[in-house]
């Protein structure tokens, strides 16, 4: 079965054709980002007008006949972004008379470590994403950054996340503070490398959300993480020491950069404590970074679970994951899907 998928919940145009929800027959991604470097941020009116003008293309370079199904992403994300891609949806499914499957973004991001390039070597060992379950999910991007337990495939419960910024987030504002560019994660992820990690790096705050906080909403606070006030303590730091060469630079983003792996490494760890996990299903832009990978097979391995991440390429918004993981929506779709809004703030296992 061929799925179509569409993604257009950011700053990226993408279209992507998956068979049977793994093989990915193609993959079309029109990034942004240098739309939105000289802002150092997402723009929503720069984003939805670029995927109006970049949508028909992407589509077409992707298509491949025939579909038996198109998918499409409804949430999360930006509303005026969103609409785009759902609207393109929608007109292709009338046009070619195959159902629409709506798609939740942060349920697809935990999808990408079980795709695989068709014709190319099997890159993902998964016999299948059932066979991984029960799983604890970890998506980290620039938007979000949440730990969900995955009782079976398919199902989906958040039991973590961040309380203000998101991972990715606090990578890119640190970048732009100090004047590195945008996105801010592979800068830092490269400035950071070759620094050893020793006691005395640069210190920040662990990310801790303060007890209590009404902003956890019933969530236990040992499986959230705060990181808004990591990047207050960096202006702090570089106004009172400013790095005096790229050295010092270097140490600087690196003990950041450890702050943030840091935290989410701990709250993975207290996470697959919690019950006998099969795997650790990470997905999202930030899972690219070197450090916060050698992390997670670190307490992957601890925990006695296997660790599944996405090939580099489908670490960042894609289609094919969309595509992908509608594969095992299709048979809850029918004609009331073209019914569908987009839904900004839909989260996991709505
Ligand atoms: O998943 P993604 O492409 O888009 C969202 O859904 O947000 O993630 C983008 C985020 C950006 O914040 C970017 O700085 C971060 O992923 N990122 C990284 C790395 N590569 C991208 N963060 C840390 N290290 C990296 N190597
Ligand atoms: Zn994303």
């Amino acid at each position: 079965m061929n799925i179509l998928g569409i993604e257009t919940s950011c700053d990226e145009t993408a279209c992507a054709v998956v068979k049977d929800g793994r093989e990915v027959l193609t993959n079309v991604v029109y990034t942004q980002i240098p739309l939105h470097q000289p802002y150092g941020g997402v723009v929503p009116e720069v984003a939805s007008r670029a995927h109006i003008e970049k949508i028909h293309g992407v589509v077409k370079e992707a298509m491949r006949a025939p579909v038996d199904a198109v998918a499409v992403t409804y949430g999360p994300g930006l509303a005026s972004s969103l609409l785009v891609g759902l609207n393109a949806a929608k007109g292709l499914a009338l046009s070619l008379g195959v159902p629409l499957i709506g798609v939740n973004h942060i349920e697809a991001h935990l999808h990408t470590p079980f795709l695989f390039d068709a014709g190319g070597p099997r890159s993902c060992a998964a016999e299948s994403p059932e066979s991984c379950m029960p799983a604890l999910g970890l998506a980290v991007s620039g938007g979000h950054t949440t730990w969900i337990d995955m009782p079976s495939y398919g199902a989906y419960e958040i039991i973590g996340q961040t309380l203000d910024d998101a991972a990715g987030e606090a990578f890119d504002k640190a970048a732009k503070l100090l004047g590195l560019g945008y996105p801010g994660g592979p800068v830092i992820d490269r400035w950071a490398r070759g620094v050893p990690i020793t006691d005395d790096l640069p210190r920040f705050p662990k990310g801790a959300p303060r007890p209590g906080t009404a902003a956890l909403a019933g969530l236990d606070a040992d499986l959230c993480v705060s990181f808004s006030g990591l990047k207050t303590a960096l202006l702090y730091s570089v106004r009172k020491n400013p790095p005096k060469d790229d050295a010092e630079k270097a140490r600087l983003v690196a003990g950041y950069q450890e702050a943030i792996v840091g935290a989410l490494a701990d709250r993975t760890t207290r996470a697959l404590g919690r019950k006998p996990y099969r795997a650790l299903v990470v997905g999202g832009g930030v899972s690219l970074n070197g450090r916060l990978r050698v992390r997670l097979a670190e307490v992957a391995q601890a925990a006695g679970v296997r660790l599944l991440l996405a090939e580099p390429k489908y670490c960042g918004d894609n289609a094919a994951m969309i595509a992908g993981l509608a594969y095992w929506r299709r048979n809850v779709t029918d004609d009331a899907a073209l019914a569908v809004d987009v839904d900004p703030t839909l989260r996991p296992g709505d």
